[in-house]
């Protein structure tokens, strides 16, 4: 049964430990092909509005929906104007009498908070300058198939910026014990209320500049060095963090059964090269597709109680 229904999913912490099991058990189920032909959404539409760029964010939330029996719309900034054509809260009113979901990729995630305030129905978080919990679900699906469900220990390493990625791989460092080292170059680090959060809860974070921390790491995850939004530093940045690129070399030096992720889009020549995400201990392809198995299942433990209202 559906394990969250009807509430929003802004940040991984919108999530306890245990439904994220549940969700991650769906996921796997889902990928095995278990489900062909359950259609749980029949009926129900879900809107995917958009202030930024996407490959796999939109597609896999549309065939996501379109698999599990429901319906996605697309609907890009230059149609709606989120903020700008109308304010967020008339765009949330009106939303939710049409729609069952709303998914968002936005600049801020106070828009997020804005329209889950101002709309009945299920918002999602689908990347903000702060946070990008779907990713991490995938990632951890990923994770999963390579070490088993119990990651407690296990050494999860983020190097580069301390971005929307970084940040929400610390929400995952509480939610599974897994043991996660972020490297940054000074005055990169990940966000202060996030940081907050691995205190309040009680997790132990590793923050570093120090490259060493890579060795035996069970897991190297990487990201771009210059996010949506930010290309005015690009010159900046891209000075800021020579040194931190992930290399077929630095792989070598992981855990025997260790693996390299990447969120994707990569910015190659910066932050890893083409030899990186080919190498063996790569598996950002099959991270890529997981973003489509673990959407469906986040999709059902949302929605999956929802009756269609017409
Ligand atoms: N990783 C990710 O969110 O990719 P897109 O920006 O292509 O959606
Ligand atoms: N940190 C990147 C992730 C893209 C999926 C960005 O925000 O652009």
């Amino acid at each position: 049964a559906p394990v969250m229904a009807g509430r929003d999913f802004l940040s991984n912490l919108d999530m306890t430990a245990a439904e994220l099991r549940a969700v991650m058990d769906t996921a796997h189920s889902m990928k095995r092909g278990e489900w062909r032909g359950v259609k749980p959404l029949t009926g129900l539409s879900l809107a995917l509005v958009f202030e930024k760029s996407s490959l796999r964010t939109r597609t896999t939330f549309d065939v996501g929906m379109y698999q599990l029996g429901g319906h996605a719309i697309t609907l890009s900034n230059t149609e709606i104007g989120l903020g700008t054509r109308e304010r967020v809260s008339d765009v949330a009113r009106n939303l939710e009498r049409w729609v069952d979901g709303v998914m968002g990729r936005v600049y801020l995630q106070q828009t997020l908070h804005e329209l889950a305030d101002h709309a009945a129905i299920s918002v999602i978080n689908g990347l903000s300058d702060m946070l990008h919990p779907a990713q991490l679900l995938a990632d951890y699906q990923t994770i999963e198939e390579e070490f088993g469900p119990d990651l407690r220990g296990k050494r999860v390493v983020y190097i580069g910026d301390g971005n929307n990625l970084a940040n929400s791989h610390i929400h995952m460092g509480i939610l599974t014990g897994s043991d996660v080292t972020i490297v940054t170059p000074v005055g990169y680090e990940p966000n202060a209320g996030v940081l907050m959060d691995a205190v309040d809860s009680g997790t132990r974070i590793t923050l570093t500049r120090d490259l060493a921390a890579i060795e035996g790491a069970d897991v190297l995850y990487t990201d771009v060095w210059i996010s949506m939004g930010m290309e005015a530093e690009a010159d900046i940045r891209r000075r800021a963090f020579r040194g931190y690129q992930v290399t077929p070399g630095m792989l070598d030096t992981l855990a025997p059964e260790g693996i390299f992720l990447h969120c994707l889009p990569a910015h190659y020549g910066e932050e890893t090269v083409p030899e990186a995400t080919e190498h063996p201990k790569s598996r950002v392809f099959d991270q890529a597709e997981n973003r489509l198995h673990a959407q469906k299942a986040l999709l059902y433990h949302l929605l999956g109680d929802t009756k269609p209202r017409w």
